[in-house]
C-alpha cells in the first residue's frame, strides 16, 4: 500500500512572544532566533509528513521584509509543499502581531529542506504528498526547480542535469 499525505495532514504553527532576551540592542527580535524557531515548526512539519526523525538539509529564501519588535507577536505557520524519496520541502510563513496596534502583517516567508533519517542516521523514504488546492498544486510543481536549484548550488547536481532549470531559459 502506498502512503500519501496531503499538505493540511502535515501542517504544524507554533507562536511565541518577542522578549528581551530574543533582541540586539535596538529592541528587534534577533534574526538567528527566528531562524531557530522556523527549523524547529518545520521539524514538526517533516516529522508529520514523515513520522519519522528528520534532520535540516538547507534552509533558503528567507529573508527579513521589516523589523520584529520587543513584546510583538510571532506566529509561524508550516507545510510541506512536496516530499521526494527522502526529502521534504517545507514552506513557512511568518505572521507578526503588532502588540501595540494588534495589526496583524505578514513578516516574512522561507522554504527549508528535511530529510528523514532511520535508526542508523541513512536517509529513508518518506510518503508522497497529494497536493489539493490550486495555490498547493503551484507549490508543488515549483518544488522541483526550486530543489535542482539548490542541488546545484550544493555542488550535488551538475547543473546540466537540473532541466527543469533549463526549461525555464529555453
Ligand atoms: C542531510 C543529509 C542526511 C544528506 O545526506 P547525504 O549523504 O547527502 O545523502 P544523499 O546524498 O543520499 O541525499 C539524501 C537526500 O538529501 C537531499 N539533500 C542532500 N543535500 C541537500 C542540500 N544541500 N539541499 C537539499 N537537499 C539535500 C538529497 O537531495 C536527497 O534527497 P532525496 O532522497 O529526496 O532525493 C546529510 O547531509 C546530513 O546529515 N547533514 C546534516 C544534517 C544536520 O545535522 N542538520 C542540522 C544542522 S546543525
Amino acid at each position: 500500500m502506498v502512503i500519501t499525505r496531503t499538505p493540511k495532514d502535515t501542517y504544524a504553527s507554533s507562536a511565541r512572544i518577542v522578549m528581551p532576551n530574543d533582541t540586539n540592542t535596538l529592541g528587534n527580535l534577533m534574526g538567528g532566533n527566528l531562524l531557530n524557531w522556523m527549523d524547529i515548526t518545520a521539524a514538526i512539519s517533516a516529522h508529520r509528513c514523515s513520522r519519522r526523525l528528520c534532520v535540516t538539509a538547507a534552509v533558503n529564501n528567507v529573508s527579513f521584509k521589516r523589523p520584529i519588535k520587543l513584546g510583538d507577536i510571532v506566529t509561524i505557520h508550516a507545510e510541506v509543499t512536496r516530499s521526494f524519496k527522502s526529502s521534504m520541502e517545507v514552506y513557512m510563513k511568518v505572521h507578526v502581531e503588532n502588540h501595540v496596534t494588534g495589526e496583524q502583517s505578514l513578516c516574512n516567508e522561507a522554504m527549508y529542506t528535511f530529510v528523514a533519517l532511520d535508526q542508523l542516521g541513512a536517509p529513508i523514504n518518506v510518503p508522497q504528498l497529494v497536493p489539493e488546492s490550486d495555490e498547493e498544486k503551484k507549490r508543488f510543481e515549483g518544488a522541483l526547480r526550486r530543489r535542482q536549484l539548490r542541488l546545484v548550488l550544493a555542488g550535488k547536481m551538475k547543473a546540466t542535469d537540473a532541466t527543469e532549470l533549463k526549461a525555464l531559459f529555453d
